[in-house]
């Protein structure tokens, strides 16, 4: 003890204390670097990893609620092929705004009930308004559905949102996993350029102005065909029950307000990817095109969806 004390109070010999205070620096440094590196790490991590939300806003959620009529219809038209009987669990993957989710809730009566999920906590916040007993909302991606048991939903239905997901695969897994054997899966989904001509005239005007690898122009460029899809659902375990495309035409009163429905509805990825300086001369040349679409109605947009109903096997 005393030793230690009289040690302790010993002046430590120049070299020593230089030691000392070297492994002192050099771990402070260490320290330092550490820090760097974890915050680098944490922020790259945060800016690197895709995150399909990353342009929303809630202004782009409240447009979307009033312009996605098209979306709807669609989902309704899913909805009936899906046959949702009353009493039924269903996830409605991707809900947006809640609209179709509220429109289920009718159908599943006082005894079912709907949850849906988004990543855009913006478009949560005004599905939350719609809340009531037996319709609940959430936050989350496809990818990680964690949150649920398995075998739970009798119904998990995706409506213009699979064409989103990056990691198509593990979505479909989780879904599978969720989903009670013998309950149904439901999808609507755009796909490749050449069938939109929509997104024909928006891919078009960039690779005019910035050339091809701008291809995809901020989309996601995992867009997929049909023949793709079906392999891919049943490669996850599904069984197709039913499988179609569908032609639906959708009048805007002007271009800009087409592309204002398209920016709401891709969570404003449009032309993010581009560089700023670049957006205006893009945008005009996209509206240009588009008033060449002028009919009596306004500006016909034709588009072609494919409806695919799967079961996951008893
Ligand atoms: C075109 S909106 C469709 C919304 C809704 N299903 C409807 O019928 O109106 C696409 C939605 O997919 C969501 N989304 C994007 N990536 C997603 C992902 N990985 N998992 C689940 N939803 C995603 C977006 O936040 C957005 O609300």
């Amino acid at each position: 003890m005393f030793l230690k004390h009289k040690q302790q109070n010993k002046e430590a010999p120049s070299f020593l204390l230089l030691k000392k205070q070297k492994k002192k620096r050099t771990k402070t440094y260490l320290k330092i670097i550490l820090l760097i590196a974890a915050s680098f790490n944490f922020f790259s991590l945060k800016l690197f990893a895709y995150n399909p939300v990353r342009n929303d806003s809630l202004e782009l959620a409240r447009l979307y609620d009033k312009l996605s009529t098209p979306q709807y219809i669609q989902g309704k038209d899913l909805i009936k092929l899906l046959k949702v009987t009353a009493g039924s669990f269903v996830l409605d993957l991707g809900c947006g705004t809640g609209r179709l989710a509220a429109y289920l809730r009718e159908l599943v009566g006082p005894k079912g009930w709907v949850i849906g999920m988004d990543p855009s906590p913006y478009r949560i916040e005004i599905a939350k308004q719609r809340m009531k007993k037996g319709l609940s909302f959430q936050l989350g991606g496809s990818e990680d559905l964690g949150v649920f048991k398995d075998n739970f939903f009798d119904f998990v239905y995706l409506n213009s949102v699979f064409y989103w997901i990056r990691d198509k695969e593990t979505a479909l897994v989780e879904i599978y996993r969720i989903l009670k054997p013998g309950g149904k899966l439901g999808i609507t989904s755009g796909y490749k350029f050449e069938n939109s001509p929509l997104l024909k005239i928006v891919n078009d005007a960039i690779m005019e102005v910035m050339g091809k690898e701008f291809a995809s122009g901020g989309m996601n460029e995992d867009s997929f065909g049909k023949e793709d899809f079906k392999e891919l659902l049943q490669e996850s375990g599904f069984l197709i029950i039913h499988f179609k495309q569908k032609e639906y035409t959708d009048y805007f009163p002007s271009p800009k307000e087409v592309v204002q429905f398209f920016k709401a509805s891709s969570n404003g990825n449009l032309l993010e990817e581009i560089p700023q300086t670049k957006r205006a001369f893009i945008l005009s040349k996209i509206e240009t095109r588009l008033e060449r679409l002028r009919s009596s109605k306004g500006i016909k947009i034709i588009h072609w969806t494919m409806f695919a109903v799967c079961q996951k096997p008893l």
